[in-house]
């Protein structure tokens, strides 16, 4: 997804060309994000809906895509008035929360799976702080479609755990970074992921809510900025710089990187391809022990 600042028509056309690159790179599903601004008045940004047209579009020209693409992923707000053409589309409708009113309020929408993401994730946060441990229980207990825990997962011990919560599987992001198939960004951005302990995230304000990151002079700039009394669109122009900074140059000093409070558990960098099959692996062991361990337990 090209960016919330691009012209409408142009981002559509760039969102279109990544989907096209996607396609030829696997013969695997894939999804598309799409993050839903609002404007002061109420309505759905202008570059969301071009995004949401768009991925809707790309599918009904081409049947190959029609196949591939299978999931639309939406965050930030809700995009409700275009529920009904997304649901007419045959895409997997996935829409991420932050409490279980925003679940609820998915799920009544028609919403295929739900994405419960918890304070200490990577990137846009909540204003009301819920940890994933509190928030995925109480989503799980309150709506029947499939949910997933975003939020604090990194390995197979950690998917266990949301499976043992009620979810049906994780939505990772800051595990991603330190990846080898991270190739757009900077090799610094993978390292700071590696080397950062507990107590080295920060929230900072964000475009639609708070934002968490990795702490730097960047962010503490941020804040003095706003402090300043800057306008909302100086403080967007100086975290993008400051994002691109961070991604493409490596500078995580000057530079801001969204990262979750997970990155204190993240040791190595892997090779997707690896990692990911591993990591099912482990919850399974993990799961299957923990099994055995119960029945021994009973059959006593
Ligand atoms: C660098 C970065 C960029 C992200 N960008 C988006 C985004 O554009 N849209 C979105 O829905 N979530 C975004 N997220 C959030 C992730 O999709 C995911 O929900 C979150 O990282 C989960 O928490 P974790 O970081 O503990 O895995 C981003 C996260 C990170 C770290």
């Amino acid at each position: 997804m090209p960016g919330m600042t691009a012209d409408p028509a142009e981002g559509a056309r760039l969102l279109r060309g990544h989907i096209e690159e996607t396609a030829s790179l696997t013969s695997r599903p894939f999804a598309v994000n799409v993050p839903v601004g609002r404007t002061d008045a109420g309505e759905v940004l202008p570059i969301s809906e071009a995004y949401i047209r768009a991925v809707i579009e790309a599918r009904r020209a081409d049947a190959g895509l029609e196949r591939q693409l299978a999931v639309l992923t939406t965050s930030a707000g809700f995009p409700g008035e275009f529920r009904p053409l997304i649901a007419g589309s045959g895409l997997i409708h996935m829409h991420k929360v932050g409490s279980t009113r925003q679940a609820l309020k998915a799920e009544q929408l028609g919403v295929d799976v739900v994405i419960a993401s918890g304070y200490e994730m990577g990137g846009h946060t909540h204003a009301v702080p819920m940890h994933t441990f509190v928030l995925v229980p109480n989503v799980t207990e309150a709506v029947s479609v499939p949910v997933l825990l975003s939020g604090g997962a990194r390995n197979g011990r950690t998917l266990a755990a949301a499976l043992c919560l009620g979810a049906a599987g994780v939505a990772m992001g800051t595990r991603f970074i330190a990846s080898e198939d991270n190739a757009d960004w900077h090799p610094a951005t993978a390292r700071a992921i590696v080397e950062a302990g507990e107590g080295d995230d920060i929230i900072f304000p964000g475009v639609y809510s708070p934002a968490r990151g990795l702490r730097s002079a960047g962010v503490d700039h941020l804040m003095e900025l706003l402090h300043q009394g800057a306008t909302a669109g100086e403080l967007l122009a100086y975290k993008d710089a400051a994002l691109i900074r961070a991604e493409e140059e490596g500078d995580l000093d000057s530079g801001i990187l969204p990262a979750g409070q997970v990155a204190s558990g993240i040791r190595d960098i892997v090779s997707v391809a690896q990692f990911v099959p591993a990591m099912a692996a482990e919850a399974a062991a993990v799961l299957s022990q923990l099994a055995a361990t119960a029945h021994a337990v009973t059959a006593r």
